[in-house]
């Protein structure tokens, strides 16, 4: 049994730094220059209200800046529509995930029909193009993001007409197409699957493939090899019409069907023809990690539960109570683009999520390396993981009372090696009650440094290193 020493990592920061100098321990390398930026919830209640589950809680913008080996830390709440309206009526304004507003029946779809929906980008930071620096949720909302000051912008705004309730904050940028790909759900009397396409700089998606679905999956991620975009439709469904009328939050109208199994549909990225659909049992996952063809299939890595229920295992109750983490493991799906049957294999037994890998290198590319967050100990998330693909034994760091994050891959200057490079994971230290930043050697899972911040930084999901943007 781990300490609860995390708790403190579920509670809401109200403190605002525009920009302090941390003092490293250890020596950084000297090549990382440039900003570390996350997101992730950080404000839990509203006056009387409060959100439900950790998707709920209003967004913060993290930043680490790395600069002439020193390394500077800013925080700032999103000032999304959302954070705006709920601050300024003290009460829990927008419907979220897992929360609706007090006293409305409602629902996200339901909230998007009168033009209320949530712009709360606490799940990741990305940009779309090199003028736009968004933080996204799951619904298409992005807002700007200043990179440099954290402040807020204002939304990105649309230049299509396509319509949709909800998209993925884990869009793909295929590097040689320079294309950012992502999937969203339309939905209505017709509900639509689709795959969109969008030139960075570009406000205007356009259409690569729709498919229509009566029973639409949640689908946090997707999959993308060189030539392929791979959706994942994991047994955790709604209708559209529970969805409109249940009255429930967003996430408690789908249910888990697990004799639909998991059901993946590979389309072509150039013709968006449907290449192949294939089944396999059931599981659940958030995370695809990676994918890429190889002797006529789709390998396809992603992080797989059991079934929904670590849904249910982020309700901040549970993970304040202390609960464990229902098992989620990395596992490789190999889909033959002919016939023949889907195979799986578990690729490693320890516990992980918030998977990463050289995506600038190896997107939709066969990778070797897979980084994470795991819960070693049958805790919360308790240790950084490098998985070698290859071999069934993880490498790890952790530290007694210490619970990182996302470790975000640094690529060194000229890197040889797809390892070549440095992780950055911001960390909760329960006994000190402070967070800091990880500087670990992504080869040898070594400590090169670390930076205390001022303060806990309340757990967040995603961010990227951008490099030379200090
Ligand atoms: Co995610």
């Amino acid at each position: 049994m781990t300490s609860i020493g995390y708790l403190a990592g579920f509670e809401t920061l109200d403190t605002e730094t525009p920009g302090v100098e941390l003092a490293w321990q250890g020596t950084p390398p000297a090549w990382l220059n440039g900003a570390l930026l996350r997101t992730g919830p950080a404000k839990f209640e509203a006056g009387a209200t409060a959100y439900r589950h950790w998707f709920d809680g209003l967004a913060m913008l993290h930043r680490f800046a790395f600069a002439g080996g020193k390394v500077r830390y800013a925080n700032r709440f999103l000032q999304s529509g959302d954070y705006r309206d709920t601050v300024k009526h003290n009460a829990i304004a927008r419907d979220e995930f897992a929360t609706n507003r007090a006293g409305l029946l409602g629902s996200l779809f339901a909230t998007r029909l009168t033009g209320n929906s949530s712009d709360n980008g606490n799940v990741n930071v990305l940009p779309y193009g090199e003028h736009d620096m968004v933080a996204l949720t799951e619904t298409p909302y992005p807002v700007r993001i200043d990179a440099k000051t954290l402040e807020t912008l204002g939304p990105f705004a649309w230049a299509d007409r396509l319509d949709c309730q909800v998209t993925t904050a884990h869009p793909h940028y295929d590097a040689t197409r320079q294309l950012i790909y992502n999937f969203e759900i339309s939905f209505g009397r017709k509900t639509l699957y689709r795959f969109t396409r969008m030139a960075p700089g570009s406000h205007s998606r356009s259409v690569v493939a729709e498919i229509e679905t009566s029973e639409p999956a949640y689908t946090h991620s997707f999959g993308m090899s060189e030539r392929h975009l791979i959706l994942a439709e994991f047994p955790l469904v709604t209708k559209p019409l529970r969805l409109l009328l249940s009255g429930r939050p967003f996430i408690e109208t789908y249910r888990w069907s697990p004799e639909r199994g998991v059901r993946f549909t590979v389309i072509d990225k150039e013709t968006g023809a449907i290449v192949r659909r294939a089944e396999a049992g059931p599981c659940f996952s958030f995370h695809h990690v990676n994918a890429y063809e190889e002797d006529g299939a789709i390998v396809l890595d992603l992080v797989a539960f059991k079934d929904a229920r670590i849904i249910d295992a982020l309700y901040l109750a549970g993970l304040r109570a202390g609960n464990a983490l229902p098992e989620g493991l990395l596992t490789r799906f190999a889909i033959p683009l002919g016939e023949g049957p889907v195979t799986q294999k578990v690729l490693s037994s320890l516990t992980t999520e918030l998977p990463r890998i050289n995506y600038r290198r190896l997107a939709g590319r066969r990778h070797r390396y897979v980084w994470s967050a795991g819960a070693a100990s049958g805790g919360f998330l308790d240790c950084l993981v490098k998985q070698d693909v290859e071999t069934a034994k993880p490498a790890t760091w952790s530290e007694k009372d210490c619970f990182p994050g996302e470790p975000v891959f640094a690529e060194a200057p000229n890197a040889g090696a797809e390892d070549e490079g440095v992780l950055l994971s911001v960390v909760l230290d329960g006994e000190k009650g402070r967070s800091f930043l990880l500087v670990l050697d992504a080869a040898t899972m070594q400590e090169r440094a670390r930076a205390y911040a001022p303060h806990v930084i309340p757990f967040g999901f995603h961010g990227n290193y951008f490099a030379n943007a200090a």
